[in-house]
């Protein structure tokens, strides 16, 4: 079942906190000459209109992006992020906002790697034309576990791989926790980011536990909650659990996510930052 279309959410508050942690890490990795590669699983459509019917539908941007568009910040990763969407909206009106490929394609250089997979019949096409002219890419209408079977390691030995899938089925939660351990077992130097909603706290709760109980060493939880829990919102926040961080990400998510929580954000709104399991 791939009823989950990404054009009805792009831009959202969940994008913002997920795209503020993938621009903190792709900028922590482009601190070196080495190439790295970065690996998307769940890729989308890969830009997306939000004059669109399914973005003017839910009018989800206006509680994320749209009520940052203007503003001046001072944390570096949210001037970087800030940035990338203005530069795809010139005349400065916010037409585009970038999926995830599209913020790595903006930020990656020609030597970098960019893999991605998408199962959608309708965005798979529409992502893969936009890198056709590029080096270095592998676009892959797979299933993003099948796809880590396929790709992973890459020819490059540093990078990061992007886990964000729809969640739409209960068993998705321990199909990622079962695809990170493949995938970490291949590529065990990687950075892994994975997003994950709020919506029923225990659900995250256990979600989290399975993740931590795995084994793997080294993990960060960075939550934005613009809500209290269970208060009628349906997703009332986001995570994101990253394995292998940039040791500078604690921080720097820190400082950008509380500016975030100043403009989209009220009195019921928590940043948590929480480093879960040690080196
Ligand atoms: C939340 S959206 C991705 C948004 C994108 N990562 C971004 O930040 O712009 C999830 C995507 O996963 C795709 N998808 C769902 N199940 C999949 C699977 N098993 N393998 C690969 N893609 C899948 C959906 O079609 C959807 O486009």
């Amino acid at each position: 079942m791939l009823s989950y279309r990404h054009s009805y959410h792009a831009g959202n508050h969940a994008d913002v906190i997920k795209h503020l942690t993938q621009v903190a890490i792709l900028d922590y990795l482009l601190k070196k000459d080495k190439p790295f590669c970065y690996h998307d699983t769940h890729a989308g459509a890969g830009l997306y209109s939000l004059q669109s019917e399914h973005a003017q539908k839910t009018a989800e941007y206006q509680g994320g992006i749209a009520k940052l568009w203007h503003y001046q910040a001072q944390s570096p990763v949210l001037q970087r992020y800030l940035g990338l969407v203005k530069q795809l909206n010139p005349d400065d009106t916010l037409n585009f906002y970038p999926g995830s490929p599209k913020i790595a394609a903006l930020m990656l250089r020609q030597s970098d790697h960019l893999q991605a997979t998408e199962l959608h019949p309708t965005d798979f096409p529409l992502l893969k034309s936009q890198f056709v002219k590029r080096r270095y890419t592998r676009i892959e209408n797979i299933d993003a576990y099948a796809g880590f079977k396929a790709m992973l390691p890459p020819l490059v030995k540093r990078g990061v791989v992007l886990m964000d899938p729809p969640y739409e089925l209960k068993t998705e939660y321990q199909d990622l926790v079962n695809g990170l351990q493949d995938a970490y077992k291949r590529w065990p130097q990687a950075t892994y980011a994975i997003w994950y909603p709020v919506i029923e706290r225990p659900a995250v709760e256990a979600f989290i536990a399975a993740i931590v109980a795995s084994g793997i060493k080294n993990q960060l939880r960075i939550e934005f909650n613009l809500h209290a829990d269970s208060s009628g919102h349906g997703m009332t926040g986001s995570g994101m659990l990253v394995i292998n961080p940039p040791f500078t990400l604690a921080t720097e998510m820190r400082q950008a996510l509380t500016e975030v929580l100043s403009q989209i954000g009220s009195v019921h709104s928590t940043v948590q930052i929480t480093p879960l399991v040690a080196e």
